[in-house]
């Protein structure tokens, strides 16, 4: 077997759409799903996704001109971003984008003042302590201040239609999902208050990859959210539209790394293995302390003996390292390739992530 010039994503169309085919129990029980592209924008992924009649949840008017390019449908956008750029609000509005989540009166300020007829969407907080990634420490309405955002969309006539909320990405208890519906009640039942009409719930992102044997697979947590969404719906009559907005999990596994050993020092405690990889250049979630499945190409070969080493990045940086304990083949060697599995959510996005560029550098004398 020709192996390849490394460092290189092997994309799996085949898994994709086996991750569809599961995602589509969301659409059978009327869950539209919207792909979280921000996890993962290459084209034939995406374009999956579009073919599948999936919508897409973005964060940057580059992501929306990117799905519209390729043929998504404007009223199956949510602009989920709890803080957007006016002029991405703007042209998003010219799009004919409508749906429009916000965290803060400014943000509805904003919203209202660029968009015609607006769905408003209010991204409250969720517990994410058993997520890998917090996304509430920067995003949610706190309940609080729920009547203070309630007050504002009752006082200035704001066509509030929703509620939406993440329990933070790779969020590995189902019962997150729970506490954050009963999160989304309290919010219904306070807006009812006011006489606001909540028809639309956006359940966020949020479900796991089995990156390691220890996190269940992704059906499981399909089945349990679709048991609390029946409840949900029991209870809330008024509700008309649920949507979903999976990343990690419909693009993951979709994806994995090769990489190859550049360099062993035997003389570091664990043994320092370097790829010719960084986590600067492809990488970056283990520098929040996650950790991916990697396995040597040849770890099939029966009872080879193997050990722990540190994995680290090819930089000159003491904190790019991959993973801290790696169980590899003792017999490893430079040149010999590694897999890191399941590499294909939140990598090689933040070259550009939410696809924009990077600031210009220029000479101010
Ligand atoms: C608003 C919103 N929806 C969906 C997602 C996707 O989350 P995940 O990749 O964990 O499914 C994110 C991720 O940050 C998000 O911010």
């Amino acid at each position: 077997m020709k192996l390849p010039k490394t460092p290189i994503y092997q994309y799996k169309q085949k898994t994709c759409d086996r991750n569809i085919k599961e995602f589509n129990t969301f659409l059978k029980n009327k869950i539209d799903v919207y792909y979280a592209i921000k996890a993962n924008n290459y084209e034939p992924l995406v374009k999956s996704m579009i073919e599948a009649n999936y919508g897409f949840d973005v964060a940057s008017i580059e992501e929306i001109e990117y799905v519209l390019s390729l043929g998504a449908d404007p009223s199956k956008i949510s602009f989920s971003a709890p803080t957007k750029l006016v002029r991405d609000i703007k042209q998003a509005a010219k799009y004919g984008i409508k749906q429009f989540a916000f965290d803060s009166i400014i943000e509805i300020d904003k919203i209202m003042k660029n968009v015609k007829d607006p769905i408003l969407i209010a991204r409250i907080t969720a517990n994410n302590s058993d997520a890998a990634f917090n996304l509430s420490v920067k995003f949610g309405i706190t309940p609080e201040h729920y009547p203070e955002i309630l007050e504002k969309v009752y006082k200035d006539k704001i066509p509030l239609k929703g509620v939406t909320f993440h329990v933070g990405s790779q969020n590995t208890s189902v019962t997150s999902w729970r506490s954050a519906l009963r999160g989304a009640q309290d919010f219904i039942n306070l807006a009812q208050e006011y006489g606001i009409n909540i028809s639309l719930l956006n359940i966020g992102g949020g479900i796991p990859v089995q990156y390691n044997g220890y996190v269940r697979h992704s059906k499981y947590y399909i089945n349990k959210i679709l048991q609390y969404i029946e409840r949900f719906r029991e209870r809330n009559r008024n509700i008309e539209k649920i949507i979903i907005e999976p990343g990690r999990a419909l693009s993951a596994n979709t994806t994995d790394l090769l990489v190859k050993v550049v360099n062993i020092k035997e003389y570091k405690n664990p043994p320092l293995l370097i790829t010719d990889l960084s986590v600067f250049n492809g990488l970056i979630e283990p520098l929040e302390g996650f950790e991916y499945d990697i396995e040597a190409l040849d770890d099939h070969k029966p009872r080879q003996k193997l050990k722990y080493y540190k994995v680290a990045g090819l930089s000159c940086d003491g904190c790019d390292i991959i993973k801290k304990k790696c169980l590899l083949p003792k017999s490893i060697k430079v040149g010999d390739y590694l897999r890191i599995k399941q590499a294909g959510a939140y990598t090689f996005v933040y070259k550009n992530f939410h696809m924009r560029e990077f600031p210009k550098i220029v000479n101010i004398k």
